[in-house]
C-alpha cells in the first residue's frame, strides 16, 4: 500500500510516498530557511507564500516512479494555520480528483512515526522500497515519547497505537525555540540547535553552572528561566564571542537542556514502569542529546529508538507513515469529506 504524505505545517514543504507505512520510496523536503534565516525566526506569511508557490513541485517530484497511490495522509495540525490550509487544501483536492482516502494527521504524531521508518541510515545495505512487506517493527507500544522541536517539548504515554497521554508539556518556549533564541542572541544564525550543537563540540559542559528547570513534582517543562539565565550571562561578559569561551557557553547550556530533559523521560518510565523511549522532533538530531540518551537507556536497561537523522526535523515521510497506521486502525477505505486544520489541534486517540 502506497501513501503519499504531505507535510506544511511549519517552514519545511515537503511530499513523500510510503510503502507499507515504514518503507521510504521518495522524501522530498523543501526548506525555506534561506528565506527566514535574515529575521532570526520563521515569518508566518512567507512561510504560507513559499509553501503555496513550492508545494505543487514537490508532490511532482515525490510521486516521480510511482505508479499508484492509495490513500493520502497530511498534517492538520498543531502549526501555522496559513501553512497548515496549503497542505491540507492540496491533499484533498488530489484526493477528490484519485477517489482515495485523504486522512489528517497530528504533526505529534508524525515525529513519533518517524521511529517506524527505515533508511539507508539504519541498514546500509537496505535500499529503498525493498523492504515494506515483511519488516517488523520494533516500535510496539507501550513507550514513553519525548518530542522535542522548535515548536513542542512534549512528554507522551503512549499506552497503544492511537491511545495516547500527554504527561507533561512545556509552560513557556520549547527547547528548540530556546536554542533558536539564543543563537539569535548571540548572532550565530538560524535554526540555531545545530549550530550551538556544533560549537558545543569543543566546549566543556561543565564551565558554566546554568539552572537545570526540573521542575520537580510534574512532567511538565520550563526553559524560559534557562534562556534568561544564558543571555544574562552573555550580557554580563563581554568577552563570550572569544571562542573558547562561546564553545563553553554552548556546551553547558546545551547540557543544561539535555540533564532536563533525559532525567524527566527516564522518571517518566520508572513511574509507569514503561521498558521503552521513543524520541522525535529537530532536538533529536542533537548530536549530546543522542550519546547521553543512549548512555542512560543502557545502563537503566530501556530500549531506545531514535529517528534517523534525516527524519528528525519535518518531513512527509512521518506523516505518511502516522498515515497508514490509522488507516489501517480505522479502516478508513472511502473518500472522506473535510479536513479542517487546527493551528492548537490536540493529540486524540483513534
Ligand atoms: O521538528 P522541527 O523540524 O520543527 C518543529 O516541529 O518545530 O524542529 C526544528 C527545531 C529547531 O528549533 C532547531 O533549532 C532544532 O529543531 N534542531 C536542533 C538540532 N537540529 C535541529 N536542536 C538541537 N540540536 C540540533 N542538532
Ligand atoms: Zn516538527
Amino acid at each position: 500500500m502506497n501513501i503519499l504524505g504531505i507535510e506544511t505545517s511549519c517552514d519545511e514543504t515537503s511530499a513523500a510516498v510510503i510503502k507499507n507505512g515504514v518503507s521510504v520510496i521518495t522524501n522530498v523536503v523543501s526548506s525555506q530557511i534561506k528565506i527566514h534565516e535574515k529575521y532570526g525566526g520563521i515569518v508566518p506569511e512567507l512561510a504560507s507564500r513559499h509553501h503555496l508557490e513550492n508545494v505543487n513541485f514537490v508532490v511532482e517530484e515525490a510521486l516521480k516512479g510511482t505508479k499508484k497511490i492509495d490513500a493520502i495522509s497530511v498534517t492538520s495540525g498543531p502549526g501555522l494555520i496559513g501553512s497548515l490550509l496549503v497542505g491540507t487544501t492540496t491533499a484533498q483536492a488530489i484526493s477528490n480528483i484519485l477517489k482515495i482516502p485523504c486522512i489528517g494527521i497530528n504533526h505529534i504524531e508524525g515525529h513519533i512515526f518517524a521511529n517506524y521508518l527505515r533508511t539507508p541510515e539504519h541498514s546500509p545495505r537496505y535500499r529503498s522500497g525493498e523492504a515494506g512487506q515483511n519488516i517488523r517493527t520494533p516500535v510496539a507500544p507501550p513507550f514513553i515519547a519525548l518530542i522535542v522541536s522548535g515548536g513542542h517539548t512534549d512528554l507522551i504515554l503512549a499506552e497503544d497505537l492511537g491511545k495516547y497521554k500527554v504527561l507533561g508539556r512545556t509552560r513557556d518556549d520549547a527547547v528548540g525555540e530556546v536554542f533558536d533564541k539564543i543563537a539569535k542572541f548571540l548572532k550565530l544564525g538560524y535554526p540555531g540547535g545545530p549550530v550551538i550543537d556544533k560549537l558545543a563540540k569543543n566546549g566543556n559542559s561543565k564551565s558554566i553552572p546554568f539552572p537545570r528547570p526540573y521542575m520537580r513534582g510534574t512532567w511538565d517543562f520550563s526553559f524560559s528561566g534557562l534562556k534568561t539565565s544564558v543571555i544574562n550571562y552573555v550580557r554580563e561578559h563581554q568577552n563570550i564571542r572569544t571562542s573558547k569561551h562561546l564553545y563553553d557557553l554552548c556546551a553547558s547550556f546545551q547540557q543544561a537542556c539535555i540533564d532536563v530533559l533525559i532525567e524527566k523521560t527516564i522518571s517518566a518510565c520508572k513511574k509507569y514502569r514503561i521498558k521503552k523511549i521513543l524520541l522525535g522532533g529537530g532536538v533529536t538530531a542533537n548530536s549530546q542529546l543522542r550519546t547521553d540518551i543512549i548512555k542512560k537507556c543502557k545502563s537503566e536497561n530501556i530500549k531506545l529508538l531514535l529517528p534517523a537523522i534525516s527524519l528528525c526535523t519535518d518531513n512527509a515521510a512521518m506523516i505518511a507513515s502516522a498515515g497508514y497506521f490509522k488507516l489501517k486502525k480505522t479502516g478508513l477505505t472511502r473518500h472522506r469529506g473535510v479536513i479542517n486544520p487546527s493551528a492548537n489541534l490536540e493529540l486524540k486517540n483513534w
